[in-house]
């Protein structure tokens, strides 16, 4: 079967991303772009269109309309997902040799950087659940003794970098821990890529929005948080820690000299979209009806998990001993296609159309699921190796850069790794280059792959 066929595949339900939920969820003017003749829209930068780093032509004009109704500096669409204008904002934010505070849940994109550039991670933990093994939010708490257990002499810190919300939908309240950096005079990143619809809804009560809450840097994912098509994404940046010159050379470094046409009108429309009233009740609509949709699965004895992102349904398997995994495997099966399987999970997300249908189908299949799956009695949160602050043992570009051999991950106990071992999604890194596997971390790898086969039997790169 050619890749072309199968996208027109039909599934029952199609709960993942992007958002858009295979087309409901579009924009209008996108949608009528696309019954143009086929490609006649796939322009070069002409003149009169720009790219996002022109001065002149249509997207330099979107962008800072948008830039001023948010009360930002600047804002730039990528066609590299949020991935791409988060390595471009790394990049403008530290330089090779200096270092950079993340937590442990910071997405895959920022230690590829890292890696590229010599850029030093400071890890620090985060609080996990007893019940599911998630990071959960940050606090200011937790910030504070972070920083007490940091050396700020010791090499520069050129900056702090922030996931609110996470993949699951944990987000916490993030002004506090900026203005705590700030009072370091340290920027701040906030990777908001599963947060981009909390910047539309000031009621709700949904998280505040990173750039409502003085963030130098927002990155935004618009196919996975809005309604923009796969790839789409926006960076804002406001204040004057981070200088304006580096952000765009940073990103004119990382982009490609022939940016899609179709996926910079999807982010222009797909921003529009939701501060326009009318599309913007439409949506906020869904969003009531994803808090309804929340409220009646727990009515039907359903396992949720609470989180602060109504968009996501996350249903705790493990309570009737069926790994994630194993759920998704089954749901697949079965046509309702879900985002995120974990060991204790399993994450579905609503997006953006009308899931009316979803209660329904999603209560006869768990019941089925019940019926006929395997339970099982050692489902355990794994506990975490990880010390509240961390940096890897070799510097990370060089670790990236030395030769290496390949061996099997079980014969690598005390080794340097020279890789990232990283399961997708979520992206987030269990082992990032130069830090060692000790004993802790080999073993709580080792069991994650009890289930989840993109560790069953892998190989490793080590020093
Ligand atoms: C927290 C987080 N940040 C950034 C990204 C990258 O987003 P994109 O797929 O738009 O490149 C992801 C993707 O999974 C993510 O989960």
């Amino acid at each position: 079967m050619s890749i072309s066929s199968f996208l027109t595949k039909k599934f029952l339900k199609s709960l993942f991303f992007p958002a858009h939920n295979r087309g409901a969820a579009l924009p209008e003017k996108l949608v009528k772009l696309l019954k143009n003749q086929p490609g006649y829209w796939d322009l070069p930068e002409l003149p009169e269109i720009g790219s996002p780093l022109s001065q002149r032509g249509l997207i330099a004009k979107s962008q800072k309309k948008f830039s001023e109704k948010f009360k930002t500096k600047g804002c730039f669409f990528g066609v590299n997902g949020a991935s791409g204008l988060i390595q471009s904002a790394v990049i403008a934010m530290a330089n090779p040799g200096e270092a950079l505070i993340m937590p442990r849940n910071v997405h895959i994109s920022v230690i590829k950087t890292c890696a590229l550039q010599n850029i030093l991670p400071i890890f620090f933990n985060l609080e996990s659940s007893s019940e599911t093994g998630h990071y959960q939010p940050l606090t200011k708490n937790w910030l504070e003794s972070v920083f007490k257990k940091i050396n700020f002499n010791e090499k520069k810190i050129a900056g702090v970098i922030l996931v609110n919300p996470s993949y699951q939908g944990y987000a916490g309240d993030i002004e506090p821990l900026i203005n705590l950096c700030h009072q370091k005079k340290l920027p701040v990143l906030v990777d908001e890529a599963h947060g981009s619809y909390f910047l539309f809804c000031k009621k709700l009560n949904l998280p505040k929005s990173a750039l409502l809450s003085n963030a130098d840097l927002v990155v935004h994912s618009l196919h996975k948080s809005l309604n923009g098509l796969t790839q789409t994404a926006a960076l804002w940046y406001k204040g004057n820690l981070v200088k304006e010159h580096n952000l765009i050379r940073s990103i004119n470094l990382l982009q490609t000299t022939s940016p899609s046409s179709l996926l910079l009108s999807s982010c222009e429309e797909s921003i529009k979209d939701w501060i326009n009233k009318k599309s913007l009740s439409k949506y906020q609509k869904r969003i009531l009806e994803a808090k309804s949709i929340y409220k009646r699965l727990i009515q039907k004895n359903i396992p949720l998990i609470k989180t602060q992102d109504p968009l996501k349904i996350v249903v705790n398997t493990s309570k009737v001993g069926i790994d994630g995994f194993t759920a998704d495997n089954f749901f697949y099966r079965n046509g309702l296609i879900a985002e995120l399987p974990e060991m204790m999970t399993l994450t579905f997300c609503l997006g953006f159309a009308n899931q009316k249908d979803f209660l329904n189908l999603f209560e006869k299949l768990w019941k089925e699921l019940l019926l006929n799956s395997k339970r099982r009695k050692n489902l355990k949160v794994l506990k975490s190796p990880f010390k509240l602050v961390q940096t890897p043992e070799i510097e990370i570009g060089i670790a990236w850069r030395s030769k290496t051999r390949i061996i099997p991950f079980s014969q690598s106990l005390n080794k340097i790794s020279g890789d990232i071992v990283c399961p997708y999604p979520p992206g987030v890194p269990l082992l990032v280059p130069g830090e060692k596997i000790d004993e802790d971390r080999f073993n709580w790898i080792k069991k994650q792959s009890l289930c989840n086969k993109d560790l069953v039997n892998f190989n490793i790169r080590v020093l």
